[in-house]
């Protein structure tokens, strides 16, 4: 039997060449985008252009693309090699691309695959640094609700933070019964669990060793479900929490 990664990989490459036509992924994307830019203090102060960031579950990087230009780096990892590919095709028109994306199931943050990418990178833009190389900013948008075990990955991401990096991970809340609703029942298999839980991603958190955790609801997306349970077809509004936290 698949497993549920598996299940995930084979659907998510099948939808990535469709990925970025869909209007409810641009203006989901577009409001993590500016959720990011409000809570992560290099923003505010005017360091963005310092941030070595990573992403995880980048996908065809809609949220790359926007934040690239705004920091120094940025490696994106997913599990679908079809969002990789379309990840890397819009990324052979740029010059000089100051970020890039690797297929790949981040469980370490001395894993090969992310420190030789961080490694191209840093060669790429003429810098002699040694390695373990790690990140000022971690991002995830609408992948959480996919990852099997979330202590293990924010420990993951906690070790792939430098000492005052932050997370800012941004996916859809799980407000009661109706969340389900926010997948069609043909993409539910594979859906690690139905939104988070914003006292349980802050009890996570800071479990895990972060400061400073906010886990507060950053914005709204609405969204076309299907008809279920009795009731018709309709839109509703599905509220995203932001999980942020520094390593200190
Ligand atoms: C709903 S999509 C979101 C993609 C992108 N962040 C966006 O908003 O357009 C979830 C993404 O997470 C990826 N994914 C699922 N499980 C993952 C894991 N354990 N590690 C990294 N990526 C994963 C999927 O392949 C998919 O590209």
């Amino acid at each position: 039997m698949a497993s549920a990664q598996e299940i995930n990989n084979a659907r998510f490459s099948e939808e990535a060449l469709s990925w970025d036509s869909n209007k409810r992924h641009g203006e989901s994307t577009q409001k993590a985008f500016e959720a990011i830019q409000q809570y992560v203090p290099a923003f505010e102060d005017g360091r963005n252009k310092e941030l070595d960031v990573l992403e995880i579950g980048c996908g065809t990087g809609l949220v790359s693309f926007m934040l690239a230009p705004h920091v120094r780096s940025l490696i994106g990892v997913d599990t679908a090699d079809g969002m990789i590919s379309a990840f890397s095709a819009k990324l052979s028109a740029i010059d000089k691309p100051n970020l890039c994306a690797v297929n790949h199931l981040l469980t370490n943050a001395d894993s090969p695959q992310l420190q030789g990418t961080a490694a191209l990178l840093a060669t790429q833009r003429g810098e002699e640094s040694a390695p373990p190389y790690r990140f000022d900013l971690v991002v995830s948008h609408l992948t959480l609700h996919h990852i099997p075990s979330l202590p293990q990955i924010l420990a993951t991401l906690h070790a792939c933070l430098k000492p005052g990096g932050v997370v800012a991970l941004t996916d859809y809340e799980d407000f009661g019964p109706e969340a389900v609703q926010f997948h069609p029942i043909r993409k539910r298999p594979g859906v690690e669990r139905h939104g988070i839980k914003r006292d349980e991603m802050e009890e996570l958190l800071l479990g895990t060793g972060f400061n400073e955790v906010r886990t507060e609801k950053a914005f709204v997306l609405r969204k076309e479900v299907e008809a279920e349970g009795g009731k018709p077809a309709r839109e509703m509004d599905f509220p995203f929490l932001m999980c942020y936290g520094m390593k200190i």
